[in-house]
């Protein structure tokens, strides 16, 4: 049977998208994307699609009360895991606590190299030759979780932070349905915080 799962977005949405267009292919199915920016067009590839599209505001609520409503908009939805696919908030332990399954996120560097904001420039400002984008499940740090894959881009000495970008991001529309497919089937395995694909 196809798992459901949750997409959290906050803004353009291109790696929902590179989601979306790969469903016939994967075992699950999108129940519900929600966004915390109202103006995130990630929604309108959302509803174009045909997938329930809601916003949940921090604004106007404690931390606690976000958090709380996200999660529970992911149960009301019966969600088996949740993907976090440019959603810009580091979500804290109610989050984690309360949402149904495994929350898993896409960063647009090798973690454990620069996590956080502006990974494309922080690299370029580093100065090394190869980055990469990565696909780890969500604890309670800052992109700190169990790496489940990455794939690596040369960086090259014409790039700026754009162009480096938009390299990454080719590979990150490769890389999160193939994983997203993966967890949906039950072969990616935590183990001692280490993860392990089944049949590889
Ligand atoms: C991606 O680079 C993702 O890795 C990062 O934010 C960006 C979101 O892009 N977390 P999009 O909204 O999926 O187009």
């Amino acid at each position: 049977m196809n798992k459901k799962i949750g997409v959290l977005v906050s803004g353009r949405g291109s790696n929902l998208q590179a989601l979306i267009d790969r469903l016939p292919g994967l075992p699950l199915e999108i129940s519900v994307v929600i966004s915390d920016v109202p103006t995130a067009f990630a929604l309108e590839r959302a509803r174009r699609a045909g997938i329930p599209a809601l916003v949940i505001e921090a604004g106007g609520k404690s931390r606690q009360e976000f958090e709380l409503a996200l999660a529970g908009a992911l149960c009301q939805y019966e969600v088996d895991f949740t993907v976090l696919a440019g959603f810009m908030r580091l979500m804290g332990p109610q989050f984690l606590a309360q949402a149904p399954g495994p929350v898993i996120n896409i960063h647009p560097a090798l973690l454990p190299a620069f996590p956080g904001m502006h990974a494309q420039a922080q690299a370029l400002a580093y100065g090394v030759k190869v980055s990469g984008c990565t696909v780890h499940f969500v604890d309670e740090g800052m992109d700190t979780g169990p790496i489940i894959a990455q794939r690596a881009v040369p960086v090259l000495d014409s790039d700026d932070a754009d162009s480096l970008a938009e390299r990454i991001l080719e590979q990150e529309h490769i890389l999160l349905p193939e994983v997203v497919g993966l967890v949906a089937a039950g072969r990616v395995v935590l183990e001692n915080k280490k993860v392990r694909i089944k049949g590889e």
